[in-house]
């Protein structure tokens, strides 16, 4: 362990001599509880915020009976107003982090848990060495510190280990959890709020008869990704939210490893749109349903005020089309048809309900949704430094392998088209097999492609003819507009982005956050410079 710990430190070191990681000059140093620091807090940052984190193997009652071994992140607060941070106890997920735009925050991420592990901060516009890039991941008894301003506008954020090969297992396991960000033009709309705003992690899980999280990672399964056979909302089984008559904000977050959901009110009420990763879109939307990939944010308007006490409501994830039938495509997804797809008893693309929400009491009050949310300024491609030239980043998948412009996950192997430059905007469109060509030779998946740093906008969604009968059950749900760090390509789609890279240099990782893919190596780093 030694061993990794030095060469983890010597890459930091590396890195800060390069000016590409930012400080961590100074040596490892004990701290009281014994865990040992790998980078120290600066002097000159006077934190707002400033909460200790802990990584622990610990048990939850889950079910009735067995508790339930997890990995539990637990906060505590050093400073900071009420109301900052909900350990969620009695449950994997990780604390939920409430933080206001503007805020200087210090986490102490202290692990304690007999593996290595680093959390990265999703959706965040922080400095690249408080990003969680996997070179960064500390050993047992170590803590990272991090320190950095909330630059990003108020919306539905969330954090997660993202260790080198492991950020599969380890989200699984528990180290993931929301953190969501405020601002004053936000506030000033009245928008539901305290029992009204209610937050809803959707994950899927399996667990054995002795109420144990099963997780394998077989070569199959992890081509496909992971699939539970039971859904679990906020780190429960058979959610249940109770809600009054009144107006509710709803933010879901697909906090699974690959699992994608179509989402819809199993009364044909449409699904009100008010926001997506980045915040609140411009105006709400309506949709019949809404697609929802690993990594992506959904914040919904839902009106119960018209609704009798007693009455039941059901999300669902409807039925849809997940495999590509373009041409040779056809040869791969005919294998996972008979292979893969049978790894989980709710296999991805049925239909099924995620939660409950039963009308339990009467309440006055103000339930009128905004016409207008917040002004978005669209970004425009002719602004982009490559708008005649967009980067293209093929999203491929091979027997044992997921790529990215046919490269794999490399620590520090930043190859030349890879480099941006600093206070940019970039043309970026992400192929799954629209250009036909050596795709449709091979396996076609759906991959939610995201990139850290900051938010983008999504300018087009193409697709190639071949795949048109097979994404018309999803075309009509996805939300365009709006700040996006999360995009989901279909089989035959190519999806084109403009995002800006300002402020930080350093690296930023780009990856699809189907988490066993992630971790078959499609992710790569951009260097900004
Ligand atoms: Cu949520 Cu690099 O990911
Ligand atoms: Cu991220
Ligand atoms: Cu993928």
């Amino acid at each position: 362990m030694k061993t990794t710990t030095n060469l983890q430190r010597r890459k930091l070191l590396k890195y800060a001599a390069l000016g590409i990681a930012g400080a961590v000059t100074s040596p490892a140093s004990a701290k009281p509880g014994g865990f040992v620091r790998v980078n120290a807090p600066s002097a000159g940052f006077y934190p707002d915020v400033e909460i200790d984190l802990i990584q622990n193997t610990a048990e939850a009652a889950i079910f009735p009976g067995e508790t339930t071994r997890i990995w539990k992140i637990t906060g505590k607060v050093i400073k900071g107003p009420s109301g900052v941070l909900d350990n969620n106890e009695g449950t994997y997920l990780a604390p939920t982090l409430r933080f206001k735009k503007g805020q200087k925050v210090r986490l102490t991420l202290n692990n304690n848990l007999p593996a290595q592990s680093i959390l990265h901060w999703h959706g965040l516009h922080v400095p690249a060495n408080m990003d969680g890039n996997p070179m960064y991941a500390i050993n047992q008894g170590e803590t990272y510190v991090y320190e950095f301003e909330i630059l990003n506008r108020a919306g539905t954020y969330f954090y997660h280990a993202h260790t080198h090969s492991v950020t599969a297992r380890q989200v699984y396991s528990g180290l993931a959890g929301l953190l969501i960000v405020s601002d004053d033009q936000e506030q000033a709309l009245n928008l539901p709020s305290g029992d009204l705003d209610v937050p809803l992690v959707i994950q899927d899980r399996s667990f054995d008869d002795q109420n144990q999280l099963l997780y394998s990672a077989h070569m199959m399964q992890r081509m496909q990704g992971f699939l539970g056979d039971r859904i679990m909302v906020n780190g429960r089984p058979d959610y249940v939210l109770p809600v009054a008559t009144r107006a509710y904000r709803l933010r879901l977050v697909n906090g699974s490893n690959s699992r994608i959901y179509k989402l819809a009110w199993d009364d044909d009420t449409p699904l009100t749109v008010i926001g997506v990763d980045g915040g609140l879109l411009e105006k709400p939307e309506q949709h019949a349903y809404v697609m929802l990939a690993p990594g992506e944010r959904l914040e919904v308007w839902m009106d119960f005020s018209k609704r009798a006490p007693g009455a039941e409501l059901s999300l669902r994830s409807l039925k849809f089309d997940i495999a590509a039938h373009g041409g040779m495509g056809m040869m791969g997804m005919g294998m996972m048809r008979g292979g893969m797809m049978a790894v989980s008893s709710l296999p991805s693309g049925s239909d099924y309900p995620l939660l409950k929400i039963r009308v339990a009491k009467k309440e006055q009050g103000h339930n009128i949704l905004p016409e207008v949310l917040t002004p978005i300024t669209a970004l425009q491609v002719k602004h982009a430094e490559n708008a005649a030239n967009p980067r293209t980043i093929a999203l491929s998948m091979q027997h044992m392998s997921a790529l990215l412009n046919g490269r794999s996950y490399k620590m520090n192997d930043i190859q030349p088209d890879e480099i941006i430059p600093v206070n940019s905007l970039q043309l970026i469109e992400f192929d799954n097999g629209f250009d036909g060509g050596m795709q449709g030779m091979m396996m076609s998946m759906p991959h939610p492609m995201h990139v850290h740093g900051e938010q983008f906008q999504i300018v087009k969604r193409e697709v190639n003819l071949r795949f048109n009968d097979s994404r018309a059950s999803v075309a009509s749900g996805f939300i365009q507009s709006g700040w996006k760090d999360t995009v989901l390509v279909m089989p035959g789609e190519k999806v084109t982005i403009l995002k800006p890279f300002n402020d930080f240099k350093g690296l930023f990782m780009y990856h699809c956050h189907n988490l066993e893919h992630e971790d078959l190596g499609m992710m790569r780093d951009f260097l900004i410079k």
